[in-house]
């Protein structure tokens, strides 16, 4: 089916190799990427994102989340959300039934949405991630401050809130893009001439009929 030789394996892999290893510092262990701070409104709900990234393929298995919250620099921090398999019950946190994952780990993103969110919601949230046979710990830090109202600069508001919504998002998807690739990398090694097939086959169709443009 495939009309056209495929492309040396060699050097694609090691660019994607490249590319990880670029995005993965130093450690080859476990990134997380989470916004410093999030803003809320007095009563609105808010996603707190955070995403991580592995060269290994999420495990549900294995693969251990768990939320803290911390009130103040020395204070302890609370678990209130934990997810081994499944979200894990928690009995008595002081969020109550305002906590909702949101988050998949399948993609990487572990992201949760606190809902009517109140003043003393403020402080620190803590994202640990563990995906063996990555050895590493993940932890991610998001400063969580609650505003009763808009202020009157609601640009710079808004302008804070979309900038940490789309840098968000773009982490989100980068890390999937990579997360995608190191995956594809993997696969490739192992069965790397049919997939190269299956790959090339779709780039001829995306770029049309090529019996029609004989002139
Ligand atoms: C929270 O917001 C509501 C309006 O949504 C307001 O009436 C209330 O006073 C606020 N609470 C505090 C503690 O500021
Ligand atoms: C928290 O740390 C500060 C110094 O950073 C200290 O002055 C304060 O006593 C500590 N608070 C508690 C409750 O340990
Ligand atoms: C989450 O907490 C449990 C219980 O404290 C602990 O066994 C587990 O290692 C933790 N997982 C992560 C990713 O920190």
């Amino acid at each position: 089916m495939s009309r056209e030789a495929p492309r040396p394996p060699k050097t694609h892999a090691l660019a994607l190799l490249i590319l990880c290893l670029a995005l993965v510092p130093s450690s080859l262990g476990m990134e997380v990427t989470a916004p410093f701070t999030i803003m809320a409104l007095n009563g609105s709900s808010v996603r707190l994102t955070c995403t991580f990234n592995s060269c290994y393929r999420v495990e549900k298995k294995q693969f251990s989340l768990n939320w803290t919250y911390q009130e103040c620099d020395n204070c302890t921090e609370e678990m209130f959300l934990q997810f081994r398999l499944k979200i894990v019950p928690m009995e008595q946190t002081r969020f109550g039934d305002r906590v909702e994952f949101t988050g998949n780990p399948i993609k990487n993103d572990v992201s949760f949405t606190l809902h009517n969110v109140q003043l003393d919601d403020e402080g620190t949230y803590h994202c640990y991630v563990m995906n063996p046979p990555d050895r590493q710990k993940g932890h991610g830090k998001i400063s969580l401050i609650v505003i009763t109202e808009e202020p009157p600069e609601r640009d710079s508001t808004v302008a804070v809130i979309v900038g940490a919504t789309v840098g968000g998002f773009l982490a989100v998807v980068i890390l999937v893009l990579v997360a995608v690739k190191c995956v594809r990398r993997k696969k490739q090694q192992r069965l790397n001439t049919d997939d190269q097939k299956t790959e090339e086959e779709g780039k001829t169709d995306g770029e049309g009929n090529p019996d029609e443009g004989t002139k």
